[in-house]
């Protein structure tokens, strides 16, 4: 069942019996999920994390049937982070409606919805230790629009991972340099989490989905279409030989000049180390940001 059709029928045209055996078991504080996931690892259950800021739309859901491929029960967080936002950024406007979020996970069968409040999860307000990563990977595109966001990112994640210990989590594509960091942190801190990639999920129209999406007029949803247009553009140059990376840069920026769009960055980068390359390849990624309005979006391609 789709984000759409889930919310308009809000459960009505599932089998109430369905709807009721899937419904997750709701955990509000730390000690409730440790406790739930001491009762999997005692039936010798592999867990699965899907980290997520609710307002669930179709691209979460492919995150938790992803998860589902290779956990045994699949927990999905939805907690707001203060941390990875800016003082001029988004934290109070962003969408949250954790009913309409409960039965989405519930429609593909999420065994436990962690929905912490910010005092649990940071009961002594800012934490004094968090997880930075260097210059090189977290200095730069978002990491350079946004200080202090991928600090955020990692130390909440690096709190859900402490907190959950699980044997895989899944995170989506589209916040790509986040996903390498992530990746990176796992690595580099022997978190033992298993960290998978899922790809992007599209609306019809090649908008990527994101719970900012509903920020959009209609006038602005037409413009946001810029960037995954260019993202295109520069795959079909890519498909049909063009490797100057400075000439895919440079058809992202074009793309990106729409009235009403603010471009923020265009690159084509290594997919490990997000540094600028000089020549594209199988792997390389090109990303784009802007902004469309108030509302700031990304998006990315892996040139394959
Ligand atoms: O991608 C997100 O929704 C968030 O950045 C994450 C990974 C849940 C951390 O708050």
């Amino acid at each position: 069942m789709s984000v759409e059709s889930l919310a308009a029928a809000e459960c009505i045209d599932v089998a109430a019996a369905e709807c009721a055996d899937a419904a997750p078991v709701v955990a509000r504080t730390k000690a409730e999920v440790r406790a739930w996931v001491a009762e999997q690892r005692a039936a010798g259950k592999r867990v699965g994390l899907v980290p997520t800021m609710g307002y669930l739309h179709d691209g979460h859901l492919s995150l938790i049937d992803r998860a589902r491929e290779t956990a045994d029960v699949v927990a999905v967080s939805i907690f707001v982070n203060p941390l990875q936002f800016g003082p001029a950024e988004d934290l109070d406007r962003y969408p949250r409606d954790l009913e309409r979020d409960l039965a989405l996970a519930a429609s593909r069968g999420t065994e436990l919805v962690f929905a912490p409040s910010a005092a649990d999860m940071y009961p002594e307000g800012e934490p004094r230790v968090s997880v930075l990563p260097d210059e090189e990977i977290g200095g730069r595109l978002d990491g350079g629009a946004r200080p202090g966001h991928f600090r955020g990112v990692l130390t909440v994640v690096a709190k859900l991972f402490g907190i959950f210990t699980p044997d895989m989590a899944v995170f989506g594509q589209k916040d790509f340099q986040q996903a390498a960091l992530i990746r990176r942190m796992a690595l580099d801190l022997d978190q033992g989490v298993r960290v998978e990639v899922a790809p992007i999920v599209r609306e019809p129209d090649g908008l990527a989905m994101s719970s900012r999406n509903v920020y959009l007029s209609p006038e602005e949803r037409e413009r946001a279409r810029a960037l995954s247009r260019g993202l295109e553009h520069g795959r079909a140059l890519f498909a049909a030989g063009e490797r100057d990376a400075e000439a895919l840069r440079a058809a992202l920026w074009k793309a990106l000049e729409v009235p009403g769009v603010q471009a923020e960055y265009a690159e084509a980068a290594n997919p490990l180390t997000l540094e600028p390359v000089a020549t594209a390849d199988s792997g390389t990624v090109l990303l784009v940001a802007a902004r469309v309005g108030r509302t700031r979006l990304i998006d990315n391609a892996v040139l394959s």
